[in-house]
């Protein structure tokens, strides 16, 4: 997954045409789901999410984690996977936990013509649809990778991140600690996959450290609806408090 700076919050100033439903996935455009959990918007929070699952053994382990300790987190489902682990989905959305779109199959949005990436995010939604019973509200675009294009076609909100653990390179456990915990802030997003042992073990101590600094482990839909809300075809990298 290539370095790439997503845009921030602020830069997403492509002002002069409003979003076109029309021109989106094909699927309906989902309201931000409105908040199932108690937040206290005063106190520090943080979304934990996932990519590249679900997985038939780590989602779960992760789940376990997340469960143990109150918490929630995003998983940025690559649709094909969905059949691996479908009670591990269902059981994410059970818990409050958010699935997200990563693709039907990580496709490289840039790179697609117009009828792969028509497909790439209809068939993804269907699917998402049919394991969880609601569209993805975002859409990571797999490797980072989007362009003014994406932006415009795909009728949801980009949901980037502000830490990268780089996970899938080190595939250490003590690293992704200290990469997840090492200068986080009110209204990060951190970038893990569910896909890796290491991971999974990494959560399990990422998880009780944040909890017992204070922040309050949300989903990115929960961090963006305290903090000033989403937009389709925007892109977003980190919530901070105004
Ligand atoms: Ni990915």
């Amino acid at each position: 997954m290539p370095e790439l700076l997503p845009d921030s919050q602020e830069a997403g100033g492509e002002n002069a045409s409003e979003p076109s439903l029309e021109e989106g996935g094909g699927t309906p455009v989902e309201t931000l789901p409105e908040p199932q959990r108690v937040v206290d918007p005063t106190r520090p929070m943080v979304a934990l999410t996932f990519d590249d699952g679900p997985h038939a053994v780590y989602t779960d382990q992760i789940l376990d984690i997340l469960e143990e300790h109150g918490a929630v987190a995003t998983f940025f489902e690559v649709a094909r996977n969905l059949p691996k682990a479908p009670e591990a989905v269902r059981r994410a959305a059970d818990m409050g936990c958010e699935i997200g779109s990563h693709t039907q199959n990580h496709a490289d949005l840039v790179k697609a013509d117009a009828d792969t990436f028509r497909q790439q995010i209809q068939q993804a939604d269907e699917n998402i649809l049919k394991a969880i019973g609601r569209y993805p509200y975002f859409l990571r675009p797999p490797y980072g990778d989007f362009n003014d294009d994406v932006r415009r076609h795909v009728g949801k909100p980009l949901a980037f991140w502000s830490v990268d653990t780089k996970d899938w390179k080190t595939r250490n456990t003590a690293c992704t600690v200290s990469a997840a915990l090492n200068n986080i802030e009110d209204g990060d997003v951190v970038l893990m996959h569910d896909i890796y042992g290491e991971t999974a073990d990494a959560v399990a101590q990422i998880v009780p450290s944040l909890v017992q600094q204070g922040y309050q482990l949300v989903t990115v839909s929960e961090l963006a609806s305290y903090r000033g809300g989403m937009i389709p075809g925007r892109s977003y990298s980190q919530f901070r408090p105004a």
